[in-house]
């Protein structure tokens, strides 16, 4: 079973550590400023220590350490105690008055598991590492990695659709929990090889599906297969879903929040959960949508792309439902994305509430109340509104009505321009947007010395009709059934 405790000091971690024998402790360590006070872990003979701190590499991280308090001397391995996870959270003031807070996921090191093959079934009661797959929009895998290294989780790696990385529960449900661009967090909880289909019937019967499926959530089977003997998806559904009800007791319903899928490839036979539920842009505070509105995810990571990191000013002049301003605000209030929504991982049986809620507590800042969205449509004003009331940013953002010819730079230092605006295959006629993107580009330039702008949209030709000074742009990525691409400028001159 996962435990999840916090501590105060320490010497409360040293002693929990020291009766439970762990071999292996990650510490991630999210310092919101540089210099933050460390020091509480130490490398010992018998025990591993990785540490991570946003904008740090591990070395520096490892290395900040070494020198760290002497509490964990009395470690050392006991023979096969069950896993013992622990979230701690820990405060220090820093030099700069802003607080870190120190995350311990602690577990023995000896439920590693290394590789992406041998999925053998292991009981999910005794919670190894396994791969966690974040789902992201093609095209923007590499900054999905970057922001889930910077949020410590170690060895993320871009994978074609998402990032890859090894974990364990509490990485799943802090992905879900804290990254902003990932879609949705898949678990790979096991598998095993399977030549024909009574051999995968046999299999999935033995499979400790009930380690962590509830009898009482419904469930459902979503199976590819690739390159192997079991070539019919549905007859390779059809003897799992029978597994799962005959031998496991489980419940099937073809509308279940909770997924399970299957990928059969080269015979092996992938069990997969979707952990997240609801596609993770449903950050569950925005209800009104406008009419080609921006995902969430997809915002955020074209916000990270365009090197806003929570400090600067931000403007959208077509913000439609407001997307790119909330996320930026929220990201500058350092708010978790999924704050007040659900996750499927909250209806599996090794759920552990009182620990999720510890994870939850997460220090608000406030940020200047630096964040400004338009539109020449007023119903779009009136939902971008309601929206950050919604999220609880509202008194960090402004919005106003009018065209983006009309946009003038908010006082202060300049920041970043970030706007959507239509695109002729979604809105309306091509051709009618020539001059909109012209006049954008015209204010901007002539209004916003010193900001960067990032703009998304489908055309060359209409990024082009700004006269913008554009960077070369990125690679195409998937927005609403269409490629689109986010120019960006250098600060204006
Ligand atoms: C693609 S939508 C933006 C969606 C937005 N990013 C969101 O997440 O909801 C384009 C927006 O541009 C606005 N718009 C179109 N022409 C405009 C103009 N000349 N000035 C200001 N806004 C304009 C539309 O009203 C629409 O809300």
């Amino acid at each position: 079973m996962v435990q999840s405790l916090r501590f105060r000091t320490a010497g409360q971690v040293a002693q929990r550590v020291d009766s439970i024998g762990l071999r292996r402790i990650s510490l991630c360590h999210f310092a919101r400023a540089n210099g933050a006070q460390g020091g509480l872990l130490n490398k010992r003979a018998q025990l591993r220590i990785t540490a991570h701190r946003d904008n740090e590499t591990d070395r520096q991280a490892k290395t900040d350490h070494a020198s760290g308090d002497p509490s964990f001397a009395g470690a050392r391995p006991t023979g096969n105690k069950p896993l013992f996870a622990v979230y701690v959270g820990k405060c220090h003031k820093t030099d700069g008055g802003r607080k870190t807070w120190l995350y311990f996921d602690v577990r023995r090191k000896n439920h590693v598991q290394r590789g992406r093959t041998a999925p053998t079934p292991a009981p999910m009661t005794d919670s190894p590492l396994f791969e966690i797959f974040l789902v992201t929009v093609p095209g923007l895998e590499s900054v999905l990695c970057a922001e889930a290294l910077e949020r410590g989780f170690t060895g993320a790696t871009a994978a074609p659709g998402g990032v890859t990385l090894q974990g364990s529960w509490v990485d799943v449900w802090r992905a879900n929990l804290e990254l902003r661009g990932a879609t949705r967090v898949l678990a790979r909880i096991g598998g095993f090889l399977a030549f024909h289909l009574a051999q995968l019937d046999k299999r999935s019967r033995k499979f400790p599906f009930g380690d962590l499926l509830r009898r009482d959530i419904p469930l459902r089977v979503q199976v590819t297969t690739k390159a192997s003997k079991i070539y019919h998806a549905g007859a390779a559904a059809q003897r799992i879903e029978t597994a799962l009800t005959d031998t496991h007791g489980l419940t099937l319903d073809p509308k279940a929040t909770l997924v399970l899928k299957v990928r059969i490839d080269d015979n092996n036979v992938l069990f997969s959960l979707d952990t997240s539920g609801e596609s993770l842009h449903k950050r569950g505070h925005k209800e009104a949508v406008g009419k080609a509105p921006m995902r969430e995810t997809l915002a955020a990571l074209m916000l990270r792309e365009a090197g806003y990191r929570g400090t600067e000013p931000v403007v959208d002049p077509m913000c439609g439902s407001g997307t790119f301003v909330i996320e930026a605000a929220e990201i500058a209030a350092g708010l978790l994305p999924g704050r007040t929504r659900h996750f499927a991982f909250q209806d599996l049986a090794n759920y552990d509430d009182a620990a999720f809620k510890a994870m939850k507590e997460h220090p608000v800042l406030t940020p200047p109340a630096q964040f400004f969205g338009s539109d020449r449509d007023a119903g779009a004003v009136r939902m971008a509104t309601a929206n950050a009331d919604r999220a609880g940013i509202a008194h960090l953002t402004h919005f106003a009505n009018h065209a983006a010819g009309e946009l003038t730079p908010p006082e202060g230092p300049p920041g970043l321009v970030i706007v959507n605006p239509p695109y002729g295959a979604r809105i309306g006629n091509k051709n009618l947007l020539y001059p909109l993107y012209g006049t954008l580009g015209q204010t901007l330039l002539t209004r916003f010395k010193g900001w960067r702008v990032a703009l998304v949209t489908s055309e060359p030709s209409l990024a082009k009709a700004t006269g913008l000074p554009w960077k070369p742009h990125g690679p195409a990525i998937a927005h609403g059934g269409m490629k689109v691409w986010l120019w960006q400028t250098p600060p204006l001159r």
